[in-house]
């Protein structure tokens, strides 16, 4: 019995000294979690976005800017591949800062990204939905909404109003304080890019060959000018032959629009001839029926790097839509500045501060 008891009392003593050293256990962990959680919650790396950022200062963002682009998609649909393409070169151009929204001054030799030959055919109504959408927000949450992030949701929400993925929009972008012309020809892929030279130009960037086939994808929706692909029609690297990846319907067709010199340099044809302002997995379709439209498209379907990754997403659009959003984000984040050391809220984005 006494024993017993004495077991009994050591089995109770030695359970009180498993469940104290476990209470300490359980405190020190939640102490640990606590410590580990709280900086997740309250600071955050310099360059990093979040999806809140304005959730104090401007909860309605969102819908601000995306009442002002579903108004635009129904007046003026090309305003959708504008607004996706400036979203592009803005990022491509020292980064997302809304540089590529700011006007050259009057009278100055210095021009602006927007002025470079490069973006000549960015089209006006990209410009015109960023300038209505922070106008709109400008009224409603003066002063704290970068030009950078309104062109980000803006360009999201045309993706999404084309039938494509609805994906969250990081924010936190500053705009930039610098817009340069001369920064624009080097960082610009062109339409006779070959496919070293655009792996070369994302891979600066930080974007991967998958990448740079799904953001390519953005060429489901939207027109090119004849300058950008004439060369294919007739005379194709100087062989005064057509080149040979073109399907000779869509040459013919082509060849219609865009006479070999002398045309109207108004005239441009679809990317995709069946759907242009629906946003899906036709581009790769395409590329497969030798129906794509520049030089740059239809060499990814060539290349034996791209071509898997192309046959995937033309058999895949629900693949493509993921793709697209994480490549899109992605591609956000390009050369993102914070803060006032960094950069500005312009009131007015074609003007900086100061
Ligand atoms: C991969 C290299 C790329 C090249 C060489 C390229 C080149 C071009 C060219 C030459 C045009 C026609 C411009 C015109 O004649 O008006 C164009 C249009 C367009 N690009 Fe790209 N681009 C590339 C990547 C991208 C990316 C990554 C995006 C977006 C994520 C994008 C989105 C668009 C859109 C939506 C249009 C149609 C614009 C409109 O109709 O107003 N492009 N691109």
């Amino acid at each position: 019995m006494s024993v017993s008891s004495s077991s009994s009392s050591s089995s109770s003593s030695s359970s009180v000294v498993v469940f104290t050293c476990l209470l300490i256990i359980c405190l020190i962990t939640l102490h640990i979690t606590m410590c580990v959680a709280k900086p997740k919650n309250t600071t955050r790396s310099p360059r990093q976005l979040s999806i809140d950022y304005y959730a104090k200062v401007c909860p309605q963002l969102e819908q601000l800017v995306g009442s002002v682009t579903s108004q635009q998609f129904k007046e003026e649909p090309v305003s959708g591949p504008a607004t996706i393409r400036l979203f592009f070169h803005d990022c491509f151009v020292e980064g997302c800062d809304a540089s590529i929204l700011i006007s050259s001054k009057p009278g100055s030799k210095m021009l602006a990204e927007k002025d470079a030959e490069d973006n000549r055919d960015l089209r006006g109504e990209g410009f015109e939905t960023i300038r209505k959408a922070k106008a709109l927000v400008e009224s409603r949450c003066p002063g704290v909404v970068s030009c950078a992030d309104i062109l980000a949701i803006a360009a999201r929400d045309y993706v999404h109003l084309a039938g494509g993925p609805y994906y969250q929009v990081k924010k936190g972008r500053w705009d930039g304080r610098r817009s340069m012309a001369s920064s624009v020809a080097s960082n610009i892929p062109r339409a006779n890019s070959t496919v070293d030279q655009l792996l070369k130009l994302f891979s600066s960037k930080g974007l991967t060959l998958e990448d740079l086939v799904v953001l390519s994808g953005a060429h489901t929706m939207g027109f090119a000018h004849c300058d950008n692909f004439v060369s294919r029609l007739y005379d194709y690297h100087g062989t005064k032959q057509p080149d040979p990846a073109i399907d000779p319907r869509l040459l013919k067709e082509l060849r219609m629009s865009c006479p070999h010199s002398g045309g109207n340099t108004d005239i441009v044809a679809p990317f995709d001839v069946t759907t242009p302002f629906l946003f899906d997995h036709a581009y790769y379709g395409n590329l497969a029926s030798k129906l794509g439209l520049l030089a740059s498209d239809q060499a990814l379907f060539l290349d034996p790097r791209t071509k898997p990754l192309v046959q995937t997403l033309a058999k895949d659009k629900h693949n493509f839509f993921q793709a697209f959003a994480e490549a899109m984000e992605k591609m956000g984040s390009i050369g993102v500045k914070r803060g006032r050391k960094h950069g500005e809220k312009r009131k007015d984005c074609s003007m900086h501060i100061s």
